[in-house]
């Protein structure tokens, strides 16, 4: 059976003949946007507003495609960035395709407790966070390649051997790549806030996602997201707790988890200190 991960499909209109073939108009639930994507159907460079024009104008095939947490922006890679892909992917990155099962223990080596981070931007507190934890093994999931890179530095530079790195959406891996119970916990930093309401739909913690997490997750463990973005964050905890089937909130009713002294500050946590944004951590465990 199909597993639904995405909370809508947005209707995307190809010109005909008007646009080179690399180039794809998206039209929103409201007609609103534009933009391209890469060859893997990741959206790419910048919205594109006359692309609306040429889909008003061309004969247009309609497709479907998932409304998704990211805009994939490519970014340039520094030197060092690029060497990482050459020679740290081979042994820190993992190529997987939808449909088969991640073996974790293989990936590993051993069979040790799994953490996931999902979307972990430039990767320095997932770094720090395995290498002040060796007792369990740390898979970092993100789609931003400059972020991959340094994060591939990073794990070379703290000779670390308990984290390995994927470059795909976050939400088809726990759907589809890992078995159920098999993590013993899923961390989510500062997950774009998508603040326009018409965006909302974008945000990657949504009711969708939820039975996804709930799957993964082994029973006692636990669901972690920061965020400094109050609408959000308040948005997640009523999300949570209406999900009292699968999680309860370690915080207790209502609440907010006091900052876990093991979370390490992360780029974007800084960034929101820096506008007097409050922070918000949400600890959720498994039933
Ligand atoms: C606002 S940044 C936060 C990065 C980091 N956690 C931090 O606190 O500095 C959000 C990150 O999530 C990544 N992201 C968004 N949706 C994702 C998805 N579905 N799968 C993997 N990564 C995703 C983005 O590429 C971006 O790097």
């Amino acid at each position: 059976m199909a597993v639904r991960y995405w909370p809508e499909m947005e209707v995307m209109h190809r010109p005909a003949a008007a646009s080179p073939p690399s180039s794809q108009v998206e039209v929103g639930s409201r007609g609103r946007t534009a933009g391209r994507t890469t060859s893997q159907g990741m959206e790419s460079g910048p919205r594109a507003r006359e692309g609306i024009e040429t889909a008003k104008g061309a004969a247009a095939s309609v497709r479907l495609r998932p409304v998704r947490s990211f805009v994939l922006r490519e970014g340039r890679l520094t030197a060092g960035q690029g060497r990482a892909f050459h020679q740290l992917w081979p042994q820190f990155g993992l190529d997987w395709g939808p449909g088969t099962a991640i073996e974790l223990d293989r990936l590993f080596g051993n069979p040790r407790p799994v953490v996931l981070e999902i979307g972990f931007g430039n990767g320095e507190s997932l770094a720090e966070m395995a290498e002040r934890d060796p007792g369990r093994n740390w898979l970092g999931v993100e789609v931003h390649r400059p972020g991959i890179g340094h994060l591939l530095l990073e794990i070379e530079r703290r000779a670390l051997r308990n984290l390995r790195v994927m470059r795909r959406d976050a939400t088809e891996v726990l759907a589809e790549g890992i078995a159920p119970a098999a993590l013993d916990a899923v961390q989510l930093f500062f997950p774009d806030p998508w603040p326009k309401r018409r965006h909302h739909k974008r945000r990657l913690l949504n009711p969708h996602l939820l039975p996804i997490l709930g799957r993964a997750i082994r029973p006692g463990g636990t669901f972690h997201a920061a965020t400094d973005w109050e609408p959000y964050a308040q948005e997640m905890l009523e999300m949570l707790e209406a999900a009292s089937d699968l999680f309860d909130n370690a915080a207790g009713q209502g609440r907010f988890a006091p900052r876990p002294a093991l979370r390490p500050l992360t780029k974007f946590e800084r960034r929101g200190e820096r506008l007097g944004h409050r922070v918000r951590d949400l600890v959720f465990r498994r039933r």
